[in-house]
């Protein structure tokens, strides 16, 4: 991705965050069941595709404790922001103004707080944390976004969101991920994320609808092209709002995250149709075929989940198209023949 120049810093930042899980070898059993993908390896890839033919390389990163639980793998992820934190310039007043909502004593679901890495070619990493709307139960996820919202200064636009949610009450539309830019720019964001079950390309219309920046036509096609017609009844979709400080009350760009691993045979196939929903954005795909290339372990026919997902960023700060690649290091899922996921 044309940035070996920062991998020995961005290996030690990943070993650091990383801890223990680390050290082993590829192919063992994860120690702890991180969701950051299939097979629990607690890193995942991404690589952003800007429309101006630049990229950006960005790791997915679950900090992990020597004994691995929710509590252990949290007070590790703090200790980590810590570090991080002396290395490298990170505004952490938003992370704050939400810490006593978003990290609770005795953290419930699948994570409590993830990290971002941006590798960019001058500078140092920018981080993200992910935080989890889910970490208090589901009952208190909708409670947790909106008093977040507030807090950053976003008064109001929880009544946007609930208006622009597609199936209210049903519990199929969930926050899944709240998300900050540890970063004190005017271009630091705040991510809202929903996941949508079992929804059809015309719902994720729906969640986009009204951001000045989310073109509806763009949107059907990239899902369908990537995932098939729909419903989305295997992993769902996901729709992520950003908010900037600029403009309180609405969200300014829109991206949908396609889980095309569902939707494809192998991962041949999924190469192809990202290759195509790229090409179609004037992205070059020489730049994503070097990414695949580089993690891919197998001929890419001989498993499913290698690209995970894709997604179609619409809107400030950065239009494009970001694949998220998975490492893999725990075990490969065998492609899918002959069901209905082989002909979608
Ligand atoms: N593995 C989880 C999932 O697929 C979380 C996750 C990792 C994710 N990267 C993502 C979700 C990118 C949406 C988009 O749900």
């Amino acid at each position: 991705m044309g940035l070996g120049h920062r991998a020995d810093e961005a290996c030690a930042v990943l070993a650091d965050l990383l801890g223990p899980q680390g050290d082993l070898d590829r192919g063992r059993a994860p120690v702890w069941r991180s969701d950051i993908s299939d097979d629990h390896t607690p890193v995942e890839y991404s690589v952003a595709f800007e429309e101006d033919g630049s990229h950006t390389l960005r790791l997915l990163v679950e900090a992990g404790a020597a004994e691995p639980g929710r509590r252990a793998n949290l007070d590790a992820a703090e200790a980590a922001l810590d570090r991080l934190a002396t290395r490298y310039p990170l505004a952490l007043d938003k992370l704050d103004a939400v810490r006593g909502l978003f990290l609770p004593e005795d953290p419930q679901g699948l994570f409590a707080m993830w990290f971002s890495l941006v590798l960019r070619r001058s500078g140092p990493p920018m981080v993200k944390v992910y935080l989890n709307p889910q970490v208090r139960g589901a009952a208190q996820a909708e409670r947790l976004v909106g008093a977040g919202l507030d807090r950053l200064g976003f008064a109001g636009s929880m009544d946007w969101v609930r208006a622009h949610t597609p199936r209210q009450g049903g519990g199929l539309d969930r926050f899944s991920f709240f998300a900050l830019d540890l970063e004190d720019t005017p271009a630091a964001r705040v991510k809202l994320y929903q996941s949508h079950h079992g929804a059809t390309a015309a719902d994720a219309r729906f969640a986009a609808g009204g951001t000045a920046a989310a073109d509806p036509h763009r949107l059907t096609r990239f899902a369908t092209d990537l995932g098939g017609d729909g419903p989305f009844r295997g992993r769902p979709l996901v729709s992520s709002h950003t908010f900037l400080a600029s403009d309180a009350a609405r969200p300014r760009g829109y991206s949908l995250y396609v889980p095309i691993r569902d939707y494809v045979p192998d991962d041949g196939v999924a190469l192809v149709r990202t290759r195509a929903a790229l090409a179609r954005c004037g992205v070059d795909t020489a730049a994503l075929d070097r990414a695949v290339e580089a993690v891919a372990t197998r001929p890419l026919v001989d498993g499913v989940g290698l690209i995970a997902h894709v997604s179609l960023r619409m809107g400030p700060p950065r239009p494009g198209v970001t694949v998220y690649l998975s490492a893999e290091a725990h075990g490969v899922a065998p492609p899918v023949r002959g069901t209905a996921a082989g002909a979608a």
